[in-house]
C-alpha cells in the first residue's frame, strides 16, 4: 500500500524549498552559491521527493551511492524523516556529506563510507532504499542488497551503463543472436533496454511490484526514469517473472 502524505508535506517539496534546503547544507559562506551540479539537482530532487513521500511515514531510509547525500539530507529536512543512513564509497564525497549532515545535527543523518555491495555497511531494517543516479553496477548492487533484506520499498534511478554491469555481456550476446544492427545509435539502446529488462524481472522475481516512471523531463537529465519497487512477496507474478528472468540471463540458445 502506498502512503498518502498530507498535502502540506507535498506542498513543501517545490524547487524553491529544495534549493533553500540545499543551500543550508552546502553553502557555507555568504555571497557564495550552490555548485552548478547542485543547482541541477534541485529539479531532480523536487521530482524524486514526491515519489519517496508516497512510500511510508518516517521510514528508515538508506540513501545508497549517495554522493554528497543530497537525497538523504533533503528527505530528512523536507519530509521530516528521522532515520536516514547514507552510504557512499568515495572518501571525499562521504566526508563532504558528513560535513553537510553536521550542519543540522538534530536531523541525525548518519553517513557510512563504504561500498553498497558490502552487506556489512547496510543498516538492519531498511524500509526505503533510494539510489539516485547509481552508476553502472552500483544500481545492481543496491537492488540486490535491498531485496535480500526484503526492504519494503526501493526507489532507484540508474545513470551510465557500462561493461562493468554483470549482465551487459549477455545482453550483447542477445543483440548478436537477434542480428541487431551494429550502428551504435541502434545497438546501444537495445542493449540498455535488455539490461533494464533484466533488472526489472530480477526485482519482480524477488517479489516486488515494479513501476518505471519518469520523475523529471528528459531535458533535465537523460537518466530520468525511477524504478519504484514495492515488496508484495511471493506469488504468481513472481514465479512468472522468475521464469522469464531465467531465460533471459541464460543467454541465447546454442551460445
Ligand atoms: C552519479 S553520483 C550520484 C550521487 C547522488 N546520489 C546524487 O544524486 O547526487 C553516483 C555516486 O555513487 C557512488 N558510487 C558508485 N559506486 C558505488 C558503490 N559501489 N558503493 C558506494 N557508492 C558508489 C559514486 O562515488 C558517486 O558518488
Amino acid at each position: 500500500m502506498q502512503y498518502a502524505p498530507p498535502p502540506e508535506v507535498l506542498a513543501r517539496l517545490d524547487e524553491a524549498s529544495v534549493e533553500e534546503a540545499l543551500r543550508a547544507f552546502y553553502v557555507t559562506r555568504r555571497e557564495s552559491w550552490l555548485r552548478p551540479e547542485e543547482t541541477k539537482k534541485v529539479t531532480e530532487l523536487a521530482g524524486i521527493l514526491p515519489v519517496l513521500a508516497r512510500t511510508r511515514l518516517d521510514p528508515l531510509l538508506v540513501d545508497a551511492a549517495a554522493g554528497r547525500a543530497p537525497v538523504g539530507l533533503i528527505a530528512a529536512r523536507l519530509l521530516g524523516w528521522s532515520r536516514v543512513v547514507v552510504i557512499e564509497r568515495d572518501p571525499g564525497r562521504a566526508a563532504s556529506a558528513r560535513r553537510a549532515a553536521a550542519r543540522a545535527p538534530a536531523l541525525g543523518v548518519e553517513v557510512r563510507e563504504g561500498d553498497v555491495a558490502d552487506a556489512e555497511v547496510w543498516p538492519t531494517g531498511a524500509e526505503v532504499v533510494v539510489a539516485l543516479h547509481a552508476c553502472g553496477p552500483a544500481f545492481d548492487a543496491v537492488i540486490d542488497q535491498a531485496s535480500r533484506r526484503d526492504a519494503p520499498w526501493i526507489v532507484a534511478v540508474p545513470c551510465c551503463y557500462s561493461d562493468a554491469i554483470a549482465f551487459a555481456a549477455v545482453a550483447r550476446r542477445w543483440a548478436d543472436h537477434l542480428g541487431v544492427a551494429s550502428q551504435a545509435a541502434v545497438r546501444r539502446p537495445f542493449v540498455e533496454s535488455l539490461i533494464d529488462t533484466e533488472r526489472t524481472l530480477r526485482l519482480e522475481a524477488a517479489g516486488y511490484r515494479v513501476s518505471v516512471q519518469a520523475f523529471v523531463p528528459p531535458t533535465v537529465t537523460p537518466h530520468n526514469r525511477a524504478w519504484k519497487a514495492h515488496r508484495v512477496g511471493p506469488g504468481r507474478r513472481a514465479v512468472e517473472a522468475k521464469a522469464r528472468w531465467d531465460r533471459l540471463i541464460a543467454g541465447p540458445p546454442g551460445v
